[in-house]
């Protein structure tokens, strides 16, 4: 069906603006992805020092995924879900980097602020609180987006509900690396000061 793919196609286009990459390169910090994780999200952008410019990524990473999502919703219900299920794998697998894209935490954020606002709400306080109490970027994400789904299906529906848990299987898949660090006791944790 025709809308249904446009709206897919879509998301895709926009959440595969990787903008950490462009920020950083902008700012003349270099290729962030041969910086600490390698990733193209805030959470590495941080590891260059520059907090102004990881606030921007995560505000602009958040802001395509809830901007597929809202301009979608002008047409239907229906495609702003599919929208946003684009946005996520447009961000993890960007046509642009040969698909290699960023874990799409904050896009997600964005996401679920923009199709069941509450939920957002929710997710974005359980992810600052995880992460000011444990340090880790990633155990926040994780933590945050499991949720997700559970808080779908309580103050939202079933298919917000199916679509947070797509978002949260891919992110976790894209999580792998973050994973396997976490076991073995590798994983960096996130540091404000320049120290
Ligand atoms: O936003 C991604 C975060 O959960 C982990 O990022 O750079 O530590 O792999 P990173």
């Amino acid at each position: 069906n025709l809308p249904l793919l446009i709206a897919a196609l879509f998301g895709y286009l926009l959440g595969s603006i990787p903008f950490g990459l462009i920020l950083t390169k902008l700012a003349g910090l270099g290729d962030i992805r041969a910086i600490g994780s390698g990733n193209i999200g805030a959470t590495n952008v941080l590891r260059t020092g520059n907090k102004t410019l990881a606030a921007a990524t995560v505000l602009l990473d958040g802001g395509k995924g809830a901007a597929a999502a809202l301009i979608a919703a002008i047409y239907g219900p229906d495609l702003a879900l599919l929208a946003g299920g684009g946005a996520i794998l447009g961000h993890c697998f960007p046509v642009w980097l040969t698909f290699k894209g960023g874990k799409g935490v904050a896009t997600a954020l964005g996401i679920l602020l923009a199709v069941a606002w509450p939920v957002g709400v929710i997710a974005c306080a359980l992810w600052l609180a995880l992460a000011f109490l444990l340090r880790y970027s990633s155990v926040a994400s994780l933590g945050c987006l499991a949720s997700a789904p559970l808080l779908c299906l309580w103050l939202a529906d079933s298919n917000r509900a199916w679509l947070a848990l797509f978002i949260f299987l891919l992110v976790a898949f894209r999580h792998k690396t973050n994973i396997q660090r976490l076991l073995r006791g590798e994983e960096s944790k996130i540091k404000l000061s320049k120290k």
